[in-house]
């Protein structure tokens, strides 16, 4: 696992953007997994300028998203497809028909599980997949508690991410977030070939340092990366506050990387 410590979150957007633009230049049929929260969004906003820069087309990029609101359709402004339209598709030059975002509306949520899997496996599987963390140590929305071979499903969120993501995203409303959603797994998630995690703030540290030095354990469900051969975190310092070889990490990854000595 490499862990990339940056100044701060706009150095690590744009150097994990960068990864992400050169990697769809040289394969310009990436098969990229998708993720939303607000830690990504700068990192989108760098992945679209480097597209009006010319520097990497997403015509014949594939996504998928890891996860979406049982309940909410996806013209809902607070539905994981609404935001990724408008954070991301709308700002590059993707096939809308390319995108694929989970169902929260399907009549059958768990067949709409086993289809999405499908698909990505029909697809070739995920080259790079964009994650972010939960405070409580989740990826998509696999809290603690959830089987680190789990396959995408129906799943339940915990107190704790109802909470955050009423602060972030519902005004501060807990009862209008949905408290079930349809997420890839923990199995699925771990399968992709390269991973990209982004991490920033305070309120993640207790999560990375679960993540990058915790036991591999169900309760910490980001731990599972310590078990994948190309797995990036990039996080803020704040966010790497708490890692004990944080100084190790941060000269390992950037030398790997080429950013600095
Ligand atoms: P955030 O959410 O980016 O809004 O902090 C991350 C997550 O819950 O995975």
């Amino acid at each position: 696992m490499e862990v990339v410590i940056c100044k701060n979150k706009e150095e690590a957007s744009k150097i994990a953007a960068d990864m992400i633009t050169a990697a769809v230049a040289a394969n310009p049929r990436t098969v990229l997994g998708l993720a939303t929260g607000s830690t990504p969004v700068l990192m989108y906003s760098e992945m679209a300028k480097a597209v009006k820069a010319k520097k990497a087309s997403y015509r014949q990029v594939k996504t998928w998203n890891l996860d979406e609101y049982e309940g909410l359709a996806g013209t809902h402004e607070q539905s994981y497809r609404y935001f990724m339209n408008k954070n991301l598709f709308e700002k590059i030059d993707i096939r809308i028909s390319n995108t694929h975002v989970l169902n929260g509306l399907a009549k059958d949520p768990e067949k709409e599980c086993a289809r999405y899997e499908a698909q990505i496996r029909k697809a070739g599987g995920i080259d790079i997949q964009v994650l972010g963390i939960g405070s409580d140590g989740h990826i998509a929305f696999n809290e603690p508690g959830t089987s680190l071979q789990s396959r995408t499903s129906v799943v339940y969120l915990t107190p704790s991410t109802v909470r955050d993501n009423a602060r972030l995203f519902f005004h501060g409303d807990m009862k209008a977030v949905p408290k079930r959603a349809l997420s890839m797994g923990v199995g699925t998630i771990c399968e992709a070939r390269k991973i990209i995690m982004l991490a920033f703030g305070r309120n993640k540290q207790d999560a990375v340092k679960g993540c990058v030095e915790g036991p591999v354990s169900q309760f910490c469900t980001a731990s599972a990366l310590q078990m994948h051969n190309d797995a990036w975190i990039f996080c803020d310092e704040p966010a790497a506050a708490k890692l004990k070889l944080k100084e190790y990490y941060s000269w390992r990854s950037a030398t790997k990387l080429g950013i600095r000595k």
